[in-house]
């Protein structure tokens, strides 16, 4: 018998072994830096001319791995062979398929700190964000197992006399999955095995800033024993691949998580017909955040200075769940906003192989001047209390960030900064704070910190996003205990983690047969 879901426990660094653990790990990552790796079609290792280089946004110089960038030509001859394999794949027991996950949560679990070090490497993420990153992805592996188990006999529906009736799931297709960088493990992993799980074939296609750890993913399914077709590795620029296999005829589902535009770009054009189409695709999209933590008068105000601290600045503010707005009632606004000043400065910002380190660098140079552009546009708009600086000489950092007294619709309130960048506004009482909480176009998270029993249950109802947290940050969904996915322009609400999410992947099938 499966034994029942747990969620991956994180590292304690604080104990020696595991400490040389993580140090052992870097190693390990460290004898295979510079390496080049092929794309992955129909089980056939694919090596091309043009790469795609990774780097390490710490040390811009220091080249991570190389990978293969696949051209339209290989993009459909990986569509061929996800269109062949799925015509297998769909009739493989749903246990054999739970199994293959089963397999690969065991392999990651044993190379749990390669897999976060070679993050720290790659995306920049300190020891703890890095450890975290590994454990959920471990968590999607076990808990789409355990959901594909749960719903492999449909649901019972009734049957008259003379007659059986049932009611199950099959799988929809060949799905096309489009990660993105910052949970360079999680996310692309749990996007892809949810799909497969399901009885899918995909081709998945990485974020370009971090591709290694996703070849190195790829290597883990095939030795877990994934057969050949079933996931097709593509990397390869969004513009020209990912617009290719989204307009395709053959694509029946696109899972995207990403940027709002980018998201809206694939909706619209998944709703064109291609020629030769006989369905109507199905998108997933998650989409980006403008996340609020409001702070009530009535409440624990360290708690909420330590809360926004750790959600606006954890891995650099660049998490979509991130707080990157604090909208506070004016009787504690003083007080709250000069504690997260002081628990800020105390924050070491510098190299992520370090393990003191608390933030590390930027995802890329773009992203480093568009959040100093915010920066320069928050100092217009409000008044710079910390940070403010940013250095690309080495790699990409920037100080954590705070902008007080903005007005609710300035743009740093409004607008996806996706850096460790944080705007206060003040709010005459919790109810006009909760109607700025809700004025963006966004919905993803939010949290409030408040004793008042009265304004808690006024913010369940009323706070309008797809995950709602009180007396804690808004950041670090647990799967299978906090199922993540945001309203609004935050996209399709789609609830990675969570009971439902595996149907989305499926399409529900009646069978009634009279005796
Ligand atoms: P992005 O939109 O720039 O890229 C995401 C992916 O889309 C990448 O793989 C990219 O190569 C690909 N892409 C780009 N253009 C494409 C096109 N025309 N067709 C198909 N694919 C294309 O996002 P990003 O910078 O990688 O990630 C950061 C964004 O992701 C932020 O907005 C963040 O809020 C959001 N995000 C959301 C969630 C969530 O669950 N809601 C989780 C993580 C990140
Ligand atoms: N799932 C991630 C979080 O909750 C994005 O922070």
């Amino acid at each position: 018998m499966v034994q029942p879901y747990k969620h991956e426990p994180f590292t304690d660094f604080t104990v020696e072994e595991n400490r040389q653990a993580y140090l052992q790990g870097l190693k390990t990552v460290e004898s295979y830096l510079g390496q080049d790796y092929d794309l992955l079609i129909g089980g056939e290792r694919i090596s091309t001319e043009e790469k795609i280089v990774s780097y390490n946004p710490a040390n811009k110089e220091e080249v991570i791995g190389r990978v293969s960038k696949a051209s339209q030509e290989l993009a459909e001859k990986a569509m061929q062979s996800a269109v062949e394999a799925f015509k297998t794949w769909r009739k493989t027991n749903p246990e054999a398929r739970a199994d293959i996950l089963f397999k690969a949560a065991a392999i990651i679990r044993r190379r749990k700190h390669e897999f976060s070090a070679l993050m720290t490497k790659e995306a920049g993420k300190p020891w703890r964000e890095a450890d975290a990153d590994t454990a959920e992805g471990i968590d999607f592996l076990e808990y789409y197992a355990r959901q594909m188990l749960a719903i492999k006999n449909g649901v019972p529906v009734q049957s008259r006399p003379n007659e059986h009736n049932q009611y199950g799931y099959i799988p929809l297709g060949v799905g096309v999955i489009i990660s993105p960088w910052n949970f360079p493990f999680a996310i692309m992993c749990g996007t892809t095995v949810a799909a497969i799980v399901s009885g899918n074939t995909v081709l998945l296609k990485p974020a370009s800033t971090t591709p290694i750890i996703a070849a190195k993913f790829v290597e883990v399914m095939e030795e877990a024993g994934l057969p050949k077709g079933v996931l097709n590795f593509v990397p390869g620029s969004g513009a020209e691949v990912g617009d290719y296999l989204v307009d395709h005829k053959d694509t029946r589902f696109i899972s995207f998580t990403g940027s709002r535009d980018v998201g809206l770009r694939i909706y619209e054009r998944a709703s064109k017909l291609s020629q030769g189409q006989i369905w109507l695709k199905r998108v997933i999209a998650e989409m980006g955040g403008k996340d609020t933590i409001v702070v009530d008068k009535e409440a624990d105000l360290e708690l909420a200075a330590q809360s926004i601290v750790a959600s606006a600045f954890g891995f650099s503010g660049q998490k979509c769940s991130a707080c990157s707005r604090a909208v506070i009632v004016e009787d504690v606004y003083d007080h709250v906003l000069n504690r997260v000043i002081e628990l800020t400065k105390q924050l070491k910002v510098g190299d992520p192989t370090e393990q003191d380190t608390f933030m590390g660098p930027v995802n890329d140079n773009n992203a480093w001047k568009k959040i100093m552009e915010y920066v320069e546009i928050g100092k217009q708009e409000g008044k710079l209390m910390a940070g403010g600086e940013g250095d690309n000489s080495k790699g990409y950092f920037i100080q954590p960030t705070i902008i007080a007294d903005l007005a609710p619709d300035a743009r740093i309130m409004q607008e996806e900064i996706f850096g460790p960048v944080v705007g206060f506004t003040k709010a005459k009482d919790f109810d006009e704070a909760l109607e700025i909480a809700n004025n963006t176009e966004y919905g993803l998270t939010g949290a409030i910190i408040s004793s008042n029993r009265a304004h808690v249950e006024q913010a369940r109802e009323d706070f309008n996003v797809g995950n709602l947290y009180i007396n804690r940050g808004c950041t670090g969904a647990v799967v299978g205990y906090q199922p993540f996915g945001g309203f609004n322009m935050s996209g399709t609400d789609s609830k990675a983690g969570g009971p439902d999410y595996l149907l989305l992947h499926m399409q529900a099938k009646t069978t009634s047969e009279l005796y």
